[in-house]
């Protein structure tokens, strides 16, 4: 047995343990913590998950424009901010590193170096991808597992790419007019659904009396603590989240009868997570950002924008200067930079799909309108 497949056996050895310890079945949430986060054993300590060999390629690796947008969204918050002379850029889940090597070469051409620079990320493997890729660029950069590991700071900017889509999240069903909470069961050789007890959920009723019985969902309850842990870090800053998702309407349409769980395993969507090994794939669910937002508010976190990743991009100035760089000097290698920003604005590609969320504290009113103009901002659909 090699040692991958010495992890996926170890893994599901894990999880068999835990369905013995709680006497059967464990909630989907234990499930895919497991599988994803086991220490040594979770799909983020395996070596080969981003990029063309891994299973999936996220924004952070299509050249240089998130990084230039993030770039250009930090310099404006720290405006926003007053200019401190003491503050602290903080990534989350920045996986490999690179997105925030970029961001901070970026921020360099724009005359802003931030003095306390700080990377969270759960995976050891990947702490240590990103620790090797900061010493080949020479970022000083403080490395922490959990957010709560971080001492609180007087001025933050925080951001994060696909971030919370990787929490766990509670799976359930609706059937007479209950949210029957599901769970996953073993059945002697292969992972399998099972029914548990049924579960409330803050969606609201106005949503759920839409719901035809069968109809299957997520729910993420991790959103509400990890935006207290955030706003407990400082008291003055910008919040800059981006990941796929929806409105709350929008999320839990009566339509969308099978939810947006999924599973990423060479560039092929999963659609039952349960059918590959645990550990194997990437599994992921939308955003509700409605309840991001909600989340946030409840902790402290005032709701400043919210906007398509394509109304952002197309926005910065810094990405349509460099997207006219590339298309005065017309070579295969720049006609390949354009197609992967045209592929991160578009509707089609990843440009309406994704959105971001900014969020702040201490800031006064008219400063934090700055940071995106108003004809891009969507606050009012959440
Ligand atoms: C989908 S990947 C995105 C990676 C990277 N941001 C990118 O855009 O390529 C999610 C990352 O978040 C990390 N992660 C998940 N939960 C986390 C948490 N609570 N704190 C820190 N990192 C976390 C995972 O280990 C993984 O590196």
């Amino acid at each position: 047995m090699n040692n991958e497949h010495q992890r996926l056996y170890t893994l599901t050895e894990f999880i068999l343990g835990l369905m013995q310890k709680n006497g059967g079945a464990i909630p989907f949430q234990s499930w895919m913590n497991a599988a994803l986060y086991a220490p040594k054993l979770g799909y983020y300590e395996s070596e080969t998950i981003f990029g063309k060999t891994g299973d999936f390629t996220t924004a952070a690796a299509m050249g240089n424009w998130l990084a230039l947008a993030f770039a250009e969204s930090i310099h404006k918050s720290w405006q926003a901010m007053g200019e401190p002379n003491h503050w602290t850029l903080l990534e989350q889940g920045g996986g490999n590193g690179v997105l925030l090597c970029n961001t901070l070469a970026q921020l360099a051409t724009l005359g802003l170096t931030p003095p306390h620079i700080i990377a969270v990320e759960t995976s050891e493997q990947l702490r240590q991808r990103q620790a090797d890729n900061f010493a080949k660029h020479r970022f000083t950069v403080q490395q922490a597992t959990h957010l709560q590991d971080i001492k609180p700071v007087e001025n933050l900017i925080m951001f994060s790419n696909e971030l919370p889509d990787a929490f766990p999240v509670q799976c359930f069903q609706y059937k007479d007019e209950q949210t029957i909470e599901r769970g996953v069961d073993w059945d002697g050789q292969t992972f399998i659904w099972a029914d548990l007890a049924p579960t409330k959920l803050d969606i609201g009723k106005h949503i759920q009396d839409k719901w035809q019985d069968g109809y299957i969902s997520e729910f993420n309850p991790h959103l509400s603590s990890w935006q207290q842990d955030v706003s407990s870090l400082f008291e003055r800053g910008v919040v800059l989240t981006v990941d796929y998702g929806y409105t709350q309407q929008e999320y839990y349409r009566a339509q969308r009868m099978e939810g947006t769980l999924m599973g990423h395993y060479q560039h092929q969507v999963v659609e039952d997570v349960l059918k590959l090994s645990p550990g194997l794939c990437d599994i992921t669910a939308h955003v509700d950002f409605t309840a991001l937002k909600k989340s946030g508010e409840s902790a402290g976190l005032n709701s400043i924008a919210y906007t398509t990743q394509g109304a952002w991009l197309a926005q910065s100035a810094s990405v349509q200067q460099h997207l006219q760089e590339l298309a005065a000097h017309p070579s295969v290698d720049n006609m390949k930079q354009i197609t992967q920003a045209k592929h991160l604005m578009l509707p089609t590609g990843m440009g309406e799909s994704f959105k971001l969320l900014i969020q702040g504290k201490g800031l006064d009113e008219s400063s934090s309108q700055s940071l995106v103009s108003p004809s891009f901002d969507r606050l009012h659909t959440l």
